[in-house]
């Protein structure tokens, strides 16, 4: 059997970086699905496919048969490539999230795909990260979790990491942003943002990556 552990939270919650952790930890696979919708996003744009009123029917076809690859290398983490392009470092920048979040609230796309994460499962275990792991994909996952940390210590998390990538950021800028995502991602109807009843809920704000690391490791070994 496969072991699902989900992580669900908002942006800058830390999630990304504890899941690739845990994922190394157990040596189970990993699932970013936030770059599934971030390479949906970046190729309905592409597409001009954007543009309101939305081409319903054209998005569908664009999700049913895009073109990626997850490619697992031995150090420097996963190469992403959309139609065979590298678009890695591409599809980390606030205007691809904006555009994830956009096709996110569209419940067709979502249902596009959701095989496509199911796939993900393999043995010996999965590390899925996103906003409905635990809620829709993967529901009878027997260890959830939801993290979450407060939208000032996310921004100024999301400012370095972008620094760090080369990328000039303001935290004000970020800080909207993020406030526009998560709104977003927590109004929608289909598959909003929100904690599995039976996730166990950290908010990271003061705690420190190996702090988190601890907590959840213990859990799921519990
Ligand atoms: O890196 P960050 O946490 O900011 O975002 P992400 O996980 O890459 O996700 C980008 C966007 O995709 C989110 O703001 C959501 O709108 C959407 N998303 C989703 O709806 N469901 C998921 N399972 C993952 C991402």
């Amino acid at each position: 059997s496969v072991f699902v552990i989900t992580i669900d939270g908002p942006s800058g919650s830390g999630k990304g970086t504890l899941a690739g952790k845990l994922a190394r930890h157990y040596g189970y696979h990993f699932l970013d699905s936030g770059a599934l919708y971030r390479l949906l996003g970046l190729a309905a744009y592409q597409a001009d496919l954007l543009q309101e009123p939305l081409n319903l029917p054209a998005l569908e076809h664009l999700a049913a048969s895009l073109d990626i690859q997850f490619i697992v290398q031995d150090n420097q983490g996963t190469q992403i490539l959309l139609n065979g392009q590298d678009v890695t470092d591409q599809i980390r920048t606030e205007e691809v999230g904006s555009m994830a979040s956009k096709v996110a609230v569209i419940p067709s796309l979502r249902e596009a795909l959701f095989k496509r994460q199911r796939d993900f499962a393999r043995a010996p275990g999965l590390v899925a990260d996103g906003r409905d792991m635990g809620t829709v994909v993967f529901p009878d996952a027997p260890a959830k979790i939801y993290l979450t940390a407060s939208a000032e210590a996310r921004a100024g998390r999301r400012v370095k990491q972008l620094q760090d990538m080369g990328v000039d950021a303001k935290i004000d800028a970020i800080l909207a942003d993020l406030q526009t995502r998560d709104k977003r991602d927590m109004e929608r109807t289909v598959a909003p943002l929100k904690p599995a009843h039976d996730a166990l809920v950290i908010d990271s704000s003061v705690l420190t990556i190996d702090q988190v690391l601890k907590t959840l490791i213990d859990y799921i070994d519990s």
